[in-house]
């Protein structure tokens, strides 16, 4: 049987980067049906709300969702529902890897890193957030617990482990966030006991940072809280070329929801300039999770010499071609 993969394209960039991919998987004949599904200012504008229940059963029907990138606001008005989605399916395990790829202008070479970055707990569900009345004063509640840092840990050394990775880097600020980080760094600690094949190191999140741009070879799979892995990835994303060439996957038990680390990129929506590797390799992602490895590694083959051979690609890598070029690029060598 077919598998159905629920599409939700996203605002800004999403619906360019999402046509132009799903072109590439049909080039790769992998049998989907998709069922396309809105959330965001989309789904607001044609239902009138952010996330419809047609779009939740959608993703519950079929578990497995490719998204484009969803607008979130800055300031007070509405959730994110990025941040909504991962908890109402409980996503607990947001996983970004970055690759050095021949062809970019990135500053080093050789990087290859996984972020696993726990994803329905800490300062992104803001519980209890409030602002006083004479605007002067803001507060949110940031909750860590046993169970989710338990899971996001364990997660982050079997996947080294299925992935012949040898290291695992614990990153936290236990050192001031000494209930909230020190709790995740108890049971992380815990957690690395059971993988006695696997090195287990510890970091301070603002040290870490320095040592990725200093000597990202230092560093294998990382497993952090959420805010801290949100900053992380995107400085991973930065080592290897920017935000078009970074993917990620939102795992939990009965769900995945598959989605490029970048956010609608307003700046350059509606121009069809945007990069759609990012959520290709997310769809690579997707491939393996769904057990057709062959595809998932000819795709990502495809991409990788579309990239070195530098062939219709966009200008993010300092290429003359848009998203559709690239895409066609891509196709060619299926
Ligand atoms: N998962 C998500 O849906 C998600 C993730 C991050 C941000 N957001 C939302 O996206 C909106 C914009 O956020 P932002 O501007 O801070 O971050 P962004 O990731 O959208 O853009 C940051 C920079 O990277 C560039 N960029 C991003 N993706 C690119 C691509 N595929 N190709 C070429 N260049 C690319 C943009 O042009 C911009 O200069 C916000 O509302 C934010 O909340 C959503």
């Amino acid at each position: 049987m077919s598998q159905t993969i629920s599409v939700i394209s996203g605002d800004g960039i999403g619906p360019e980067i999402m046509s132009a991919s799903i072109r590439v998987l049909d080039a790769l004949d992998c049998g989907f049906t998709y069922e396309y599904v809105e959330a965001g200012l989309n789904a607001l504008d044609q239902h009138g709300d952010l996330l419809p229940e047609a779009t939740l059963e959608s993703i519950r029907r079929n578990r497995v969702a490719l998204k484009g990138p969803l607008t979130t606001p800055v300031g007070m008005g509405f959730r994110s529902i990025n941040v909504t989605l991962r908890e109402l399916f409980d996503l607990y395990a947001n996983v970004r890897p970055v690759v050095s790829m021949p062809g970019t202008h990135s500053r080093f070479d050789g990087v290859d890193i996984i972020t696993v970055r726990e994803n329905t707990e800490g300062a992104y569900l803001a519980a209890d957030a409030l602002l006083s009345e004479d605007g002067n004063t803001a507060e949110s509640k940031m909750v860590i617990t046993r169970k989710g840092s338990e899971r996001v840990t364990r997660y982050a050394f079997e996947l080294a482990r299925r992935t012949s990775r040898r290291k695992v880097t614990l990153v936290h600020k236990a050192n001031i966030l000494k209930t909230v980080s020190g709790l995740f760094l108890d049971v992380s600690r815990e957690v690395a006991k059971d993988y006695p094949d696997i090195e287990c190191a510890e970091m301070i999140v603002d040290a870490t940072c320095m040592k990725l741009v200093m000597d990202p070879q230092l560093f294998d799979v990382i497993v952090t809280t959420n805010l801290f892995g949100d900053i992380i990835s995107d400085l991973c994303a930065g080592l290897v070329g920017g935000l078009g060439l970074a993917p990620g996957a939102n795992i939990g038990k009965e769900v995945a929801i598959f989605e490029a680390v970048h956010g609608s990129a307003p700046d350059i929506a509606g121009r069809k300039i945007a990069n759609p590797c990012a959520l290709l390799l997310t769809a690579v992602q997707m491939l393996s999770h769904l057990e057709m490895q062959e595809q998932a590694d000819r795709l990502h083959g495809a991409i990788t010499n579309t990239i070195a051979e530098r062939d219709r690609i966009t200008p993010d890598l300092a290429g003359n071609g848009n998203t559709d070029s690239f895409a066609d690029a891509i196709i060619s060598r299926l």
